[in-house]
């Protein structure tokens, strides 16, 4: 069985978010919702909503933003990570330390822009990309 379920989004990290959010929205045509800080996460993000999924457009937040490095090194922005669903986090991130990968921070989920748990994973541990795993409600309701 897989650990994990759908793309729940990519999200690009962005110099400027108001440029951005109105490129997708102006440009593209696309649904995007209106901008949310999250200071827990250094962030502020929009969300580009697609169809099939959704691209989490975000900017550091503050002074101690943990995407400030990734803008340092990619100062016209680019792909930041990509998130995963999953039905039971604590247990799946018990089975991934358990197979050597590394959980960010403290190990301990945080809640998301979705207002749901969420984890990430070590880039390095993942092929140089930054997955984060969100927490969702197993189909047919009970987790
Ligand atoms: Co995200």
């Amino acid at each position: 069985m897989s650990m994990i379920g759908r793309l729940n989004h990519v999200a690009i990290a962005v110099p400027d978010l108001a440029v951005a959010a109105a490129k997708y929205r102006d440009l593209l045509g696309a649904r995007v919702t209106a901008p949310v800080d999250l200071p827990e996460h250094g962030v502020t993000v929009v969300f580009v909503e697609l169809d099939n999924t959704k691209v989490e457009l975000l900017a550091p937040l503050g002074g101690n933003s943990p995407v400030a490095g990734f803008m340092a090194k990619n100062p016209g922005g680019g792909v930041h990570h990509i998130c995963y669903e999953v039905n039971d986090l604590r247990a799946a991130a018990e089975k991934l330390i358990l197979g050597g990968a590394r959980v960010l921070g403290d190990g301990k989920p945080k809640i998301g822009a979705h207002g749901l748990p969420v984890l990430f994973l070590h880039p390095k541990d993942f092929d140089g990309t930054l997955i984060e795993l969100e927490e969702v409600a197993a189909p047919g309701g009970s987790s």
